[in-house]
């Protein structure tokens, strides 16, 4: 059997699922990029058939980065359907432009999905197999078929109407545990039983894709690894529906920390994982955990005494695994106030960006008047400030000012001026409980939008009292809507993420607030996100 196991990336679609990970449409395409450069051989680009906006975002990703411009090899795009003949057509509308596109269809295949959700017999489930894999193999060479709920599926009938997804010419069988009920030894015997009887499975690729409901999503996934499965489903830092979905860099990690036992790898390039934990935490207003396997802030943090002597007298006492090895290592002093334009791009380079012309003036002079505030310049601030700079979503209002009263002697009060649309200033003050309180307040007098704030975290990016402050926050939308998720249409108010980044923390949590609002804005249609057209491939 094969050695290579493909990692399958669903942030985009099953990730953006988790309540309040919704993303823009240029976020969406910064983070494929950033997956592409990462090494993950198919990005599950999204669910076409939920809405226009969705349908346009992953026809973008196939076009911008389902092909590649150095003649390298870019990643499968794939698009979610529904076993239905609409959602397969949009599917493919949006993956074609892809060099390698892939379908991704679905159907359950658990007695309770089929009685209640689909009111399905289970004969006329294996007939819509039938059928609509053979829709989506008559419009793409590479599809993928999986039996929704598998985990809670009567194993036999899994065989039988794999069996017929494998005829109607599916490529990838992916066996979900949708409600992550499964334990480990019983889910290793599920991708067992299905290899071992499924006519024509030799064929194709058995993939998995667990869910956390339990905690045992990543043990789950490496049971079906150890039983055969050779493509893994995944989501940067398990965000998904519920309680999240298996996370990529913890499958990556244990494949590659305990080779000898699995004689497995990945595509992955591992140095590059903190860095997009941090990108899909920024984008989605979703905090890692501190305590979080291989990403979280304490991942790789010695406190007990015990532990630092250890350490100090041999590293593998208490680390199984380098920093460096997932880009979790804080390199100091790297660049500081004398540092120059072409120091900071070709750092910048080294750190996997690729700046534009406009994008490294933007980020120097950021830095410049960062190095004028703190001496000693760390990836971890530049990371930092790119996010802070570059990768917002379009700002329809920004911060042009601030100045804020506080402290024992009166009330919090907050002054802000905000640049508008058009191009005018907006002066508005407020009293709160506290300085952000008071500059929220303020900016809510500018910004008319139904919004409630329902997180705020701040944390320091490096040690020291000249640390910059990254600030992520959430805010949900007060009017309910009708959201297509995967599964069926709900009742649910948006949630937006907001991120910003300076040594003042008020002004970081401004720009925080700013940039989840300026979310909201474009999201209500009053202010359309800039999309130009994709060129055709
Ligand atoms: O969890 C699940 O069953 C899914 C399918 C669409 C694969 O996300
Ligand atoms: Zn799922």
């Amino acid at each position: 059997m094969e050695s290579y196991v493909r990692i399958f990336d669903t942030t985009l679609r099953d990730g953006e699922q988790s309540p309040g990970a919704t993303m823009t449409s240029a976020e969406k395409l910064e983070l494929a990029r950033a997956l592409a450069r990462l090494g993950v051989d198919v990005i599950e680009a999204g669910f076409p058939a939920a809405s226009p906006d969705d349908l346009e975002a992953v026809r973008r990703i196939a076009v911008e980065v389902g092909n590649a411009a150095d003649g390298g090899r870019a990643p499968i795009i794939c698009g979610l359907a529904r076993a239905s003949q609409n959602d397969i057509e949009k599917a493919w509308q949006a993956v074609r432009y892809a060099a390698r596109p892939r379908i991704h269809t679905f159907l359950a295949t658990s007695p309770i999905h089929m009685e209640y959700k689909l009111k399905m017999s289970p004969e006329e489930v294996v007939s819509r197999v039938k059928d609509m894999v053979a829709l989506a193999t008559s419009l793409c060479q590479d599809v993928e078929f999986s039996p929704e709920d598998a985990g809670r599926s009567d194993p036999e009938f899994l065989y039988r109407v794999l069996e017929e997804a494998i005829k109607s010419g599916a490529t990838t069988l992916n066996i979900p545990d949708t409600v992550g009920y499964t334990i480990p030894e019983e889910f290793n015997k599920l991708i067992s039983g299905i290899i071992q009887n499924t006519p024509g499975i030799d064929k194709c690729i058995v993939s998995v894709h667990c869910h956390n409901d339990l905690g045992l999503a990543t043990a789950n996934t490496l049971a079906g690894i150890a039983a055969g499965a050779r493509q893994a489903e995944v989501t940067i830092n398990g965000i998904g529906e519920r309680a999240g979905n298996t996370s990529l860099e913890e499958v990556v990690m244990a494949l590659e920390t305990r080779k000898p036992i699995f004689g497995l790898h990945t595509g992955i390039d591992t140095t590059q994982i903190v860095r997009l934990s941090k990108m899909v935490s920024n984008y989605t207003g979703i905090v890692v955990q501190p305590n979080k396997a291989i990403v979280g802030a304490n991942a790789f943090a010695h406190e007990a005494g015990i532990h630092q002597d250890g350490m100090l007298k041999h590293q593998q006492t208490y680390e199984i695994m380098r920093p460096e090895m997932v880009g979790a290592s804080h390199t100091k002093l790297v660049l500081g106030k004398h540092s120059g334009r072409n120091a900071l791009k070709n750092r910048m380079q080294d750190l996997g960006y690729n700046l534009s012309v406009e994008e490294l003036d933007k980020l120097f002079a950021r830095f410049k008047l960062l190095a004028d505030k703190k001496k000693t310049i760390t990836d971890a601030d530049l990371e930092a400030l790119v996010s802070d700079e570059l990768y917002q979503p379009r700002e329809i209002f920004t911060l042009d000012g601030l100045q804020v009263a506080c402290g024992t002697m009166g009330m919090p009060t907050a002054t802000v001026r905000l640049r508008g649309p058009d191009g005018e200033l907006h002066v508005k003050a407020a009293v709160g409980t506290g300085p952000v309180d008071a500059v929220y307040k303020a900016i809510d007098l500018v910004i008319d939008a139904p919004a409630i704030l329902t997180e705020f975290s701040i944390h320091a990016i490096t040690e020291g009292i000249d640390a910059l402050g990254e600030v992520t926050v959430r805010i949900a939308g007060s009017d309910g809507e009708h959201v297509l998720h995967a599964m069926q249409e709900v009742e649910s108010p948006r949630s937006y993420g907001g991120y910003g980044a300076d040594t003042d923390i008020i002004v970081a949590s401004a720009k925080a607030y700013l940039s989840a609002l300026n979310k909201l804005l474009v999201a209500s249609g009053k202010f359309d996100e800039v999309v130009s057209e994709p060129v055709a491939a």
